[in-house]
């Protein structure tokens, strides 16, 4: 089906609808404010904010001139809203919510892997009957463009595995506890201030937010649906210092992995914590930063390395989207 924006007039200004204010909804809005022309320039027309939704402001970003609405269902039911970016986080109402905006004829970009790992199917399904998109960019990696790499760059490979550290805040906690002896209750409440962790961050320690990454990353590689309930899930919460300084010792260093494998059965889906040789690339990932490495039959290990958490990890990546539902320069 044609692309509405496209085909009513490639040059009139793309209006979009941000819900939520957090940490990457504000920063997103610095993003597009710093960055206006250009991504004007490299979209080929202007990306305008036309409405806020979020229960309360923020002052790391200036919405003064804004129009802003404390009822985020105002943003879905907007005339004049094209593309609903939904920043507010969790399952339920976030789910509502983009109903409503695909319901409206809303293209939708969300920042939220729980919502795409746990209900993607169904929201796919809607947005392709109302011939609408669903971007989900920051969903995964934060600022690294991995959904781009694996649903185009790498579309002529038969994909044989893909493994990454996906979760920042997980590879922050291991990281400050090799360098600087830190504990993990210690490091994860700096994870928190830095604005790298979920609300609840027992999804990064235990592998949920992780194991959310990994199924949508597993989708797009071996076509195949969103299968959360199918990852072997295990997180940080048990590693100790002494098991990093153990791994230290004989060469290793302990990353948390996701891994989704081709195999006889079916494909494998895990993440857990891993010994993974000093000397390898991704053994040298450390702090916020993500790394994914994808296998794929012709083009052999390609490796994908960038900010993986936090408003700089994952609000360019909620602009990257609005190129893939707006399209290239007319
Ligand atoms: N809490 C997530 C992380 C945020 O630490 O990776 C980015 O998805």
């Amino acid at each position: 089906m044609a692309n509405p924006l496209q085909a009513e007039n490639p040059r009139r200004a793309v209006r979009i609808g941000i819900c939520g204010l957090g940490t990457v909804g504000s920063g997103t809005v610095n993003v597009m404010a710093r960055n206006f022309d250009e991504i004007a320039a490299r979209c080929g027309r202007p990306v305008e904010i036309v409405q806020i939704g979020a229960r309360r402001d923020n002052p790391a970003c200036d919405t003064s001139q804004l129009d802003t609405t404390r009822e985020i269902f105002d943003v879905a039911n907007n005339p004049d809203v094209d593309i609903l970016v939904e920043l507010i986080g969790g399952t339920t109402v976030a789910r509502e919510l983009v109903l409503a905006a695909i319901e409206n004829g809303k293209h939708v970009v969300t920042a939220n892997k729980a919502l795409i790992a746990e209900h993607g199917n169904e929201l796919f399904a809607a947005a392709a009957d109302k011939g609408v998109t669903i971007a989900y960019e920051a969903a995964v990696a934060g600022g690294i463009p991995i959904i781009k790499s694996l649903r185009e760059g790498l579309v002529g490979n038969r994909i044989q595995w893909l493994a990454g550290i996906i979760n920042g805040t997980g590879n922050y906690i291991l990281t400050e506890m090799r360098e600087k002896g830190r504990g993990f209750a210690e490091a994860l409440s700096q994870a928190q201030q830095l604005g790298y962790a979920e609300a609840d961050p027992t999804f990064d320690v235990e592998g949920i937010d992780a194991a959310h990454k990994l199924v949508i990353m597993a989708s797009l590689a071996f076509a195949m649906p969103l299968a959360f309930d199918k990852v072997y899930t295990e997180g940080i919460s048990g590693v100790s210092s002494e098991d990093i300084r153990y791994a230290d010792e004989l060469g290793y260093r302990i990353k948390h992995l996701g891994i989704a494998r081709r195999t006889e059965q079916g494909v494998e889906l895990r993440v857990h914590p891993t010994l993974i040789p000093q000397r390898r690339l991704i053994a040298n990932v450390n702090g916020v930063m993500n790394a994914v490495l994808v296998n794929g039959d012709a083009v052999g290990p390609t490796l994908y390395y960038g900010a993986g958490a936090g408003a700089r990890g994952t609000a360019p990546a909620g602009g990257g989207a609005y190129g893939a539902v707006v399209g290239p320069p007319a």
